[in-house]
Order: C-alpha cells, then sequence, then structure tokens
C-alpha cells in the first residue's frame, strides 16, 4: 500500500526482535549466523540475500534505508557514515579516466574541496558554475560529464538552483544530476520528482534534528544505489546500528519538526527584515527573495536557515554573536536548539578574502539556524544582541567603516 510520507516514515521497514518489542532493535553485530556452510557461500555471492557482515548492510542501518527511500519515493537508499562518505562515493563510482564533474560553486566547502582536490589530482576536471545560470550549466555539462551536483538552497547564501532544467540539461549530455537537500529533507523538497537521479543527505542535519549524530544517505534508482553499495563495501564508511536506530526514531518526527523550524525561521525572517540592525536577511521564504518563485515552484517549504548582515563588518557580527545568551554558538544546522555562526570566520575561513568575496561570504554575514524554542524568545535573544549595533543606514557611513575590520 502506498501510505503518506508521514505514514511512511512511522511505518515503513518496521521490524520486532523475539520479544515482540514495539520498537526497532538495534541490531548490534558485526557478523551473522549462517545456517550452513552452502548458505555462507550463497551470501557472500550474492546469490541469496540476506546479511553478511555489518560492512555490507545491518537490519537497523537497512530499516533506516527503507524508509528514507520511502520518504523520498525512490527505489532505494544507501547509508553512510557521513554526507561526506556519501558525496565522495558517488565520485568513486561514477568517476573513470577521462571524465568531469561540474558543480555549483556554493555547495557545502567540503564538498568542493573532496572534488577538486583529492579528485582534482588524480586528473579529474571539475567545472564550476553559478547555481544560478543556466547558461553556465549549459556550457560546463558534456558527454564526458559523470554527474552535475548542486545544493539548493544553498547554504548560507540560499542562492536556488533549477532542478528540472538542470536535469535536462544533464540528461542530454548522459550524466546525472546530484543534488544535496539537507536544507529542506524530502517534506519540503523532492528533487527525484523533479528530475535529479540521486539525493544526498547530511542525514544528522534535520533527519536527526537533536544535534546527536554524524550520518549521511544517498538515494535513487536501485542500479544507482548498486554501484553505491559497491563503493561502501571496499571503504567501509558504513553508518553503525545505534546511529541508525536514533536516526529511525527521529524520521518518525521529522514532518512535525520541519513545519515548526520553518515557521519559526519565516517569522525570524520577517522579524529581521523589519529591524533597523539587519542590513539584508536572506531565506527563500520572504518574498524579497530574488529567487522566491522559484523556490516557491520547487519546494514546498523553506527549511531552517535564515541568513543575515549587520551593520560593522566583522566587529559587528561579533559583538552580536557574542551577546547572545539564548542562541548557541556553533557551526552545525538543524538542531532543536537554534545556532548561530559567522561564517566567514569559521565555515568559510579557510577561503581567500578574494574567494570569499567571489562566493558573497561577507564579513557582516551571521547564519542561523533556527531551532524549535518559542520564537519570542529567540527574538528577544537578538533583540538584546543586536541592540548595541548602529542602526543599519542604506549607504554606509563613517560608523560602519569605523567599525569594519575589513
Ligand atoms: C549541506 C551539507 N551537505 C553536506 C554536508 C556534509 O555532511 P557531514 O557533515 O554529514 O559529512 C554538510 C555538513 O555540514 C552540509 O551542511
Amino acid at each position: 500500500m502506498d501510505y503518506h510520507p508521514y505514514t511512511a516514515a512511522i511505518r515503513t521497514a518496521q521490524f520486532h526482535d523475539l520479544s515482540d518489542a514495539h520498537c526497532e532493535p538495534v541490531a548490534m553485530t558485526s557478523a551473522y549466523v549462517f545456517k550452513s556452510a552452502a548458505d555462507a557461500a550463497r551470501k557472500f555471492s550474492g546469490a541469496a540475500s540476506g546479511h553478511v557482515y555489518s560492512r555490507f548492510s545491518n537490519p537497523t542501518v537497512q530499516a533506516f534505508e527503507r524508509r528514507i527511500a520511502a520518504m523520498e519515493r525512490a527505489e532505494a537508499a544507501v547509508a553512510f557514515a557521513s554526507g561526506m562518505a556519501a558525496i565522495v562515493a558517488m565520485a568513486q563510482a561514477w568517476i573513470t579516466l577521462g571524465r568531469n564533474i561540474v558543480c555549483s560553486r556554493d555547495v557545502f566547502g567540503t564538498t568542493l574541496t573532496a572534488f577538486r582536490h583529492h579528485f582534482g589530482k588524480l586528473g579529474v576536471e571539475v567545472r564550476v558554475v553559478d547555481l544560478t545560470d543556466l547558461a553556465q550549466w549549459h556550457a560546463a555539462i558534456d558527454d564526458r560529464t559523470a554527474f552535475a551536483f548542486m545544493e539548493t538552497p544553498s547554504n548560507p547564501l540560499q542562492h536556488v538552483g533549477d532542478i528540472e532544467a538542470v536535469a535536462r540539461l544533464a540528461h542530454a549530455r548522459g550524466a546525472l544530476l546530484a543534488v544535496d537537500n539537507s536544507l529542506l529533507t524530502p517534506y519540503q523538497q523532492r528533487p527525484l520528482d523533479l528530475g535529479a537521479d540521486v539525493v544526498i543527505h547530511s542525514a544528522g542535519k534535520y533527519m536527526d534534528g537533536h544535534g546527536r549524530v554524524v550520518a549521511g544517505v544517498a538515494v535513487g534508482a536501485e542500479r544507482l544505489m548498486a554501484d553505491l553499495r559497491g563503493v561502501l563495501r571496499v571503504t567501509g564508511a558504513a553508518l553503525g546500528a545505534m546511529d541508525a536506530w536514533l536516526l529511525l526514531k527521529s524520521l518518525e518526527t521529522l514532518h512535525l519538526r520541519m513545519a515548526a523550524t520553518s515557521a519559526n525561521a519565516l517569522q525570524l525572517a520577517r522579524w529581521l527584515k523589519a529591524s533597523p540592525k539587519a542590513v539584508d536577511v536572506i531565506y527563500t521564504g520572504l518574498a524579497t527573495h530574488p529567487q522566491h518563485a522559484l523556490a516557491v515552484s520547487q519546494q514546498s517549504g523553506y527549511g531552517g536557515v535564515v541568513g543575515f548582515r549587520v551593520p560593522g563588518g566583522r566587529l559587528g557580527a561579533w559583538s552580536v554573536v557574542d551577546s547572545l545568551r539564548l542562541i548557541s554558538i556553533a557551526t552545525s544546522i538543524g538542531d532543536t536548539r537554534s545556532m548561530i555562526t559567522h561564517p566567514a570566520s569559521t565555515t568559510h575561513g579557510k577561503l581567500s578574502a578574494a574567494e570569499r568575496g567571489q562566493a558573497g561570504i561577507g564579513e557582516d554575514l551571521l547564519r542561523l539556524s533556527v531551532g524549535l524554542e518559542n520564537v519570542s524568545d529567540l527574538m528577544e535573544d537578538l533583540d538584546l544582541a543586536m541592540a548595541g549595533l548602529p542602526d543599519h543606514e542604506p549607504a554606509a557611513g563613517p560608523l560602519h567603516d569605523a567599525l569594519a575590520l575589513g
């Protein structure tokens, strides 16, 4: 039966141990017992299905994979020890001599480092394009492209990529399109329905939702996931059973948490927009976002990440961070607890000033991962933290310049 996604997230891939416990068991085992030598041989060769060793598969991990696949309405999913392990596995699976990767510029920084550095040194050409510029995607994707990769909306600048259009461009040249959907989850965006071939999640973000685990998952057609399973078997970047169990439980409430976090984020974005202390507010849910119409057409929600700029460059931004009492200074996203980051000195600190400038990561930019606290408390915390900033003037005045550290 084809259940509603909320039901699928709660009921898909339930399994019970001999005690009839209602909750799925945590299969804390590395090995599995075979019925006979012939049974072992059949399972090792793949002639019969069944668990062999937990680097290859594990019942609790498999339940998590099946649940995610149901939520993304995909044939299959493969869990990994992290989002990065899932991303690198794609390159390991599909890159062969002479092939290239086309990747949008503002993806998670380590994604680009992995492609450029670790595959670039093997002679793989990595073509970096502007997420929002279809002409650049068109020019970069060719018959040698193994896969195109985008993260939409991007983090923290919330640029939106046109999934359907880029999927068409990729398919016309025989390439795959992979989309990092960590920021929105299947509840707010389903890239496979828009033509993408693979969806990647850093599952320790909204899927876990409580900041407890590092995990990743790739989702798509069985023939593609079989390639990734092959990579997993040799790299061993397998998700542990305990982490898979935590994720299974969290998926059951993901619809409620995504609705609550994005409702909080929209209210905060609107409130910041009206504040004289915020120079610019970046959130795809605001009608003023330059790509709001595209976001509306392919997203069913806007997630919990809000970017904003404050007067005073780095000094102004740091003064806000250091004055907060409730919101945590932490660089992850997707926790019940709201977190703030100054990207220029943390997540993007390894880029040169010129690269940061090109990427739009200014010293005045702050990223808020909006959690599930009461939104009035979050507003009060920010209000007090921003009280010392000068009111924003449309043009930079002397005070603005005096505060800027560059
Ligand atoms: C959007 C996005 N994709 C991928 C990753 C990498 O995932 P992980 O940290 O699970 O390796 C992150 C990590 O922060 C991320 O924010």
